[in-house]
């Protein structure tokens, strides 16, 4: 490690909270799919700001919307009618079946809105008193009180923060049965992941979808669908809920949404909106002008170079490459799974230690779980890129 390298470690240790077990590189500059340290020296970006830099990192054409807008005006609060948040809202709801949005800051924050729709629309449309949300195991939905019970994963997330909010029960992944037995008179809601992203890489399966759409007929409930993580063109379609066919009451989105300023939203049915009305949600920052006028860009952009598609292709040849080193490596990849470019390498050795080959090979990615290499690169990887990242897994396993 440089000198320059652990004084800035040593800054943060002094002066941040302790809360993120850092990466042992830190970044001075980025640009397309890659990130350069303090040194110059250039790394391979798999990772994208966690599922962020969709578009890639240092794009000029972002940077103008940005600058321009912040010249006319950075914020003026939701007292306010403004055009660049219609602007963004108009774009937003052309690529899905939603009928109103709601802009927050962050995804946690989404889903926190996402909850509270659910509940008041049950309270104050429907007249019911249903409250719970039921979520899966493994499942991620964020940081805030509500959104860190929701979220079906232990351990230091949850520790400490007792009490916890009630209205939460988390049921077992891909079981139809157990999530059907914890449905009672005061569920509201049933909140998935198409893919659960933090919690492995795990796509839900078509058949475990319609049961979960069925059930919610069935019993009267509101489908809440957090797209944080997978929405976007992140798997090959705008939003993930669409390769499953399925219209959620609610869905969220956040990340990839202003490619690296913090945005989320809230997508709704025009009957679930009815839920909320003046007083009942609000954010200060939420749709401002500067974060909604780079969203709309990203939507154009994201659009027009057809994304999607492109996101689709590059997941399925990663997919055939991984299989490629699977075959050559069985005993140290287990497999591989994903939806587009939100994708992940099982492994079956050492997950750590194959990480770090990797950082120390001048290629980043996540390790989530302790064994799955989680694969999110900027939409705009090539498929050169892929194949350097498959030629340096292949080389960190051989020497594993
Ligand atoms: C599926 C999902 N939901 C919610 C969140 C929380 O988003 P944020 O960190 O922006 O609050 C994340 C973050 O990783 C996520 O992956």
């Amino acid at each position: 490690m440089s000198n320059k390298f652990e004084a800035i470690k040593e800054r943060t240790g002094n002066l941040l909270c302790n809360t993120y077990g850092r990466y042992p590189l830190a970044v001075s500059r980025a640009k397309g799919c890659r990130l350069y340290d303090l040194d110059g020296e250039e790394y391979l970006d798999f990772l994208a700001g966690i599922a962020v830099c969709s578009l890639g990192h240092g794009r000029d054409d972002l940077a103008d919307v940005m600058a321009e807008q912040a010249r006319k005006m950075v914020h003026l609060s939701n007292l306010f009618y403004q055009e660049p948040q219609l602007d963004l809202a108009e774009k937003l709801l052309s690529t899905c079946a939603a009928g109103k949005v709601f802009f927050a800051n962050s995804g946690a924050e989404a889903n926190e809105g996402a909850i509270k729709l659910a509940r008041r629309y049950m309270r104050k449309v429907r007249g019911e008193d249903r409250y719970e949300v039921i979520t899966l195991d493994h499942s991620f939905h964020g940081r805030t009180l509500a959104t860190l019970t929701a979220t079906g994963q232990y351990g230091p997330i949850k520790d400490g923060f007792d009490p916890l909010p009630q209205g939460f029960v988390t049921v077992p992944f891909g079981n139809v049965n157990a999530l059907r037995g914890a449905i009672g008179a005061n569920t509201a809601a049933i909140m998935i992941e198409m893919v659960q992203g933090e919690g492995g890489v795990r796509p839900l399966s078509q058949d475990y979808v319609n049961d979960i759409v069925a059930l919610c007929k069935e019993n009267g409930l509101l489908l809440i669908v957090d797209e944080v993580q997978t929405g976007v063109c992140r798997t090959g379609r705008f939003w993930a809920h669409q390769h499953y066919g399925i219209t959620p009451d609610i869905f969220t989105s956040a990340k990839a949404l202003a490619n690296g300023l913090p945005m989320g939203a809230v997508l709704c049915t025009d009957e679930a909106a009815k839920g909320f009305e003046p007083g009942s949600h609000a954010s200060t920052f939420g749709g401002g002008c500067v974060v909604s006028a780079v969203a709309a860009k990203v939507i154009d952009i994201m659009v027009s170079e057809h994304m999607a598609e492109r996101a689709a292709e590059m997941g399925a040849f990663a997919a055939s490459e991984a299989e490629k080193l699977r075959l050559k490596h069985p005993d140290k990849i287990a497999g591989a799974r994903g939806l587009g470019l939100l994708f992940g390498i099982e492994l079956s050795c050492d997950g750590k230690a194959v990480w770090s080959g990797l950082l120390a090979n001048k290629v980043v990615c996540n390790l989530t779980q302790g064994k799955i290499l989680r694969l999110v690169p900027p939409l705009v990887v090539e498929k050169a890129d892929i194949l350097v990242f498959m030629a340096v897994l292949d080389k960190v396993l051989t020497a594993l």
